[in-house]
């Protein structure tokens, strides 16, 4: 900003400058030029005084997080924004600025789904993100693939209850109805712009994945709704929104899931035939018959990573029932085991381990701006089951 005032104030002065009129007008050109000069250095002073960022922002931004690479450098910032002060509700973000020219990229919101989990575990620190986790929970480590190549981004731990967000009104917990969250993270973008008010005229977008084809389109909705009422309302400069995995209908999602299993020889040809004998996935009080033939298709993923079929399921895990799997594996074709390992090594099933133990260390929630009072009734969690989410 800065040099851009200085860059202007030249290109102001030339032509003021050039020997042209009388010594008289020349003496006042001169004084307006250094007037001018006065001016705009006056404005690149401030500008340098706030180096484009005010006092808030830089409260929240993050200098380094325990573990984290020295280079490339990473422009973050984290903390907690109010969303309703009556209930003292606060949902936590993480946003990480361009890696070049963030003035001139788009904005981009990313929420993860459960509902209940985290895009701080999920989408910032082991999807697309500048830094995830690496293994064992020792570090962070730069991700090449980052999305803030071509966005500012910005991810949200949503809703309350979820990851660092909390409520000071334990009552808030039993609403976490689909409206009710999408009015949170709305009130959310609204104060975090009043925050980082530089982005506010970027092109916004929102993005997400899995549950979040929930969240991604409502939220949407609520921003365009809103947006019309330019006077009552912050306008909010929506571009679109994108959805990856997306939650959007249990008709076709119990349908996919079942063609999906068969077609990629999770379950047999008897187990495929048998559900779609017995379900009828436009009900969506699944009769027994089909229960019980859905649960063949379950039971398998208990052994298989659904996420990723082929990748070896994370060892680590405390269940039993993982446990006994891995003795399973030990049993069999150790070669080809750790074959399959290396050749996979790009995807951790026990990346959500990982990350449970580095965002619960306290220096990095420090580092991090998060969980100052301890005000979280328990530990960080990837995802928190157990709270009623409903639509
Ligand atoms: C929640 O309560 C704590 C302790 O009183 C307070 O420090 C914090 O600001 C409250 N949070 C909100 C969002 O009001
Ligand atoms: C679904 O099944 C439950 C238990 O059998 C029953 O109470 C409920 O009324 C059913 N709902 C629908 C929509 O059929």
């Amino acid at each position: 900003m800065a040099t851009e005032a200085a860059a202007t104030a030249r290109w102001l002065l030339l032509p003021l400058l050039s020997p042209l009129q009388s010594p008289h007008k020349q003496q006042q050109l001169i004084f307006a030029a250094l007037l001018l000069l006065f001016f705009s250095s006056l404005q690149s002073l401030h500008c340098n005084a706030a180096s484009g960022y005010n006092e808030q922002q830089e409260a929240d931004r993050v200098a380094f997080l325990p573990g984290q690479p020295s280079s490339p450098k990473v422009s973050q910032f984290s903390g907690y924004i109010t969303v309703n002060r009556q209930n003292g509700r606060a949902l936590f973000y993480w946003f990480f600025e361009a890696q070049a020219l963030p003035s001139q990229k788009p904005l981009l919101l990313w929420l993860n789904g459960g509902p209940g989990c985290s895009s701080v575990g999920y989408g910032a620190a082991s999807e697309l993100g500048p830094l995830r986790v690496s293994r064992n929970g020792a570090g962070l480590e730069f991700n090449k693939f980052a999305w803030n190549k071509e966005a500012n981004l910005l991810f949200l731990e949503s809703p309350v209850g979820v990851g660092f967000s909390y409520t000071n009104t334990s009552s808030d917990l039993t609403k976490l109805n689909d409206g009710f969250v999408a009015e949170d993270a709305y009130n959310f973008l609204v104060n975090w712009l009043d925050r980082f008010p530089q982005y506010k005229d970027h092109e916004f977008y929102i993005s997400g994945e899995s549950y979040a084809g929930h969240y991604v389109p409502q939220l949407a909705d609520l921003v365009y709704e809103r947006n019309k009422d330019k006077k009552a309302n912050r306008y909010i400069k929506l571009k679109g929104f994108i959805v990856g995995n997306p939650l959007t209908d249990d008709q076709y999602d119990s349908k996919g899931l079942v063609e999906y299993a068969w077609s990629h020889a999770v379950v047999s040809d008897g187990i495929y035939e048998r559900v779609n004998k017995v379900c009828n996935f436009k009900i969506s009080n699944w009769t027994s018959d089909c229960n019980e033939a859905m649960s063949n298709i379950f039971r398998q993923y208990q052994e298989i990573d659904i996420y990723n079929i082929y990748a070896p399921k994370c060892n680590l895990a405390q269940t039993s029932r993982v446990a006994a799997f891995d003795h399973a594996l030990e049993a069999s074709d150790q070669e080809q085991f750790s074959r399959r390992i290396r050749m996979f090594s790009g995807y951790d099933a026990c990346y959500s381990s990982y990350a449970e133990k580095y965002f619960n260390k306290p220096d990095v929630q420090k580092a991090f701006h998060a969980n100052g009072n301890g005000m979280l009734p328990g530990k960080w969690k990837v995802c928190r089951i157990g709270l009623n989410f409903f639509h």
